[in-house]
């Protein structure tokens, strides 16, 4: 097994390689004076099962450009089989057409990551289960609850004793989600509905269920401008939640997001390392990272050795 990493998210892709005691593969992913992305795979991989590390984070087009050079490079060196682990899918949100004339990036990219050479994928929360099916060649989704559940049983549950714990998903389509996370945590499960009842006039945020003196988490997917959790957890506080925590799995974190979480009225916000932390993240007095590298190493591993997956999840 070779493990390489491109250069969105080194930190991670460097603890994967602790975990499974296999070093990265050396290469030299590079830039020309005009910004074209230029590989060079420094060791033989002829005949091997390469692991590509590449979130298709910000800058997410530079980023993506680097996991198809890095796979066409793989193959043309005559790799086995090459997996691209993207532990954060850039462009995912572009799952469906939203207007006339708009398109379905997400299946776009899906499209070019398989015409690349990829031979399968290893991705982690998609926006939407469905873009497993864009890929036509395997693809496996993994769930962060391995990594979430300890995480607020041992941090939330036990700081809160003898309070109500809800989950709360900030918009319908993460219901799903944060269902799953409420069973396993023997939680409730309360609803955001963001409604703009008007164009130009701001959006009426409606809690459905009973937050009222309960320690409320809010689960969500992506957290971007920061604007979907802060408003919903000001709509929770509102409708009487005693504290409000945030779980979400990948931390894009653009524009004034940092500043914005550190004054709403979110006590902690938890994201993965799916995407590299910044300078700000790293210093935010409310922001903390889990790492998903033992879950992806894990993961690794048993696709190298045709294991089951699935039973990381049971
Ligand atoms: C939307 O469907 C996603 O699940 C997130 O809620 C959204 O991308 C968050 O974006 P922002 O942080 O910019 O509100």
């Amino acid at each position: 097994m070779k493990i390489i990493s491109c250069n969105s998210n080194r930190p991670l892709a460097e603890a994967i390689s602790a975990y499974l005691n296999v070093p990265l593969c050396k290469a030299s992913i590079r830039r020309f004076s005009d910004m074209e992305v230029f590989v060079e795979i420094l060791e033989n991989i002829r005949g091997e099962d390469v692991f590509v590390v590449q979130s298709t984070s910000y800058p997410a087009n530079d980023n993506l450009m680097e996991l198809l050079v890095t796979i066409d490079a793989l193959k043309r060196a005559s790799a086995r089989r090459i997996t691209a682990v993207l532990p954060y899918f850039g462009y995912a949100r572009q799952d469906r057409k939203t207007g006339p004339r708009t398109p379905i990036s997400a299946k776009l990219v899906a499209n070019l990551i398989t015409s690349a050479g990829a031979d399968r994928v290893l991705t982690m929360e998609l926006h939407a289960g469905q873009i497993q099916g864009f890929f036509d060649i395997p693809l496996d989704n993994l769930i962060v609850a391995p990594v979430f559940v300890p995480d607020i049983e041992e941090n939330i549950k036990k700081k809160h004793k003898g309070k109500e714990l809800c989950m709360v998903s900030p918009d319908v389509g993460g219901v799903v989600r944060t269902r799953a996370l409420a069973k396993r945590l023997d939680a409730d499960l309360a609803i955001i509905d963001k409604r703009r009842e008007q164009a130009g006039v701001s959006e009426v945020m409606n809690v459905i269920g009973d937050v009222e003196g309960k320690v409320c988490v809010l689960i969500d997917d992506i957290v971007d401008s920061g604007g979907t959790l802060c408003n919903a957890a000001g709509a929770l506080r509102e409708k009487g939640a005693v504290d409000v925590y945030s779980y979400v799995v990948h931390g894009v974190l653009s524009g004034g997001a940092v500043a914005r979480i550190s004054s709403s009225p979110i006590t902690e916000l938890v994201i993965t390392d799916s995407i590299a932390a910044t300078e700000a993240v790293r210093v935010s007095r409310n922001i903390r990272q889990l790492s998903v590298a033992p879950l992806v190493g894990e993961t690794i591993q048993r696709i190298s050795e045709e294991r089951s997956v699935s039973v990381l999840f049971k």
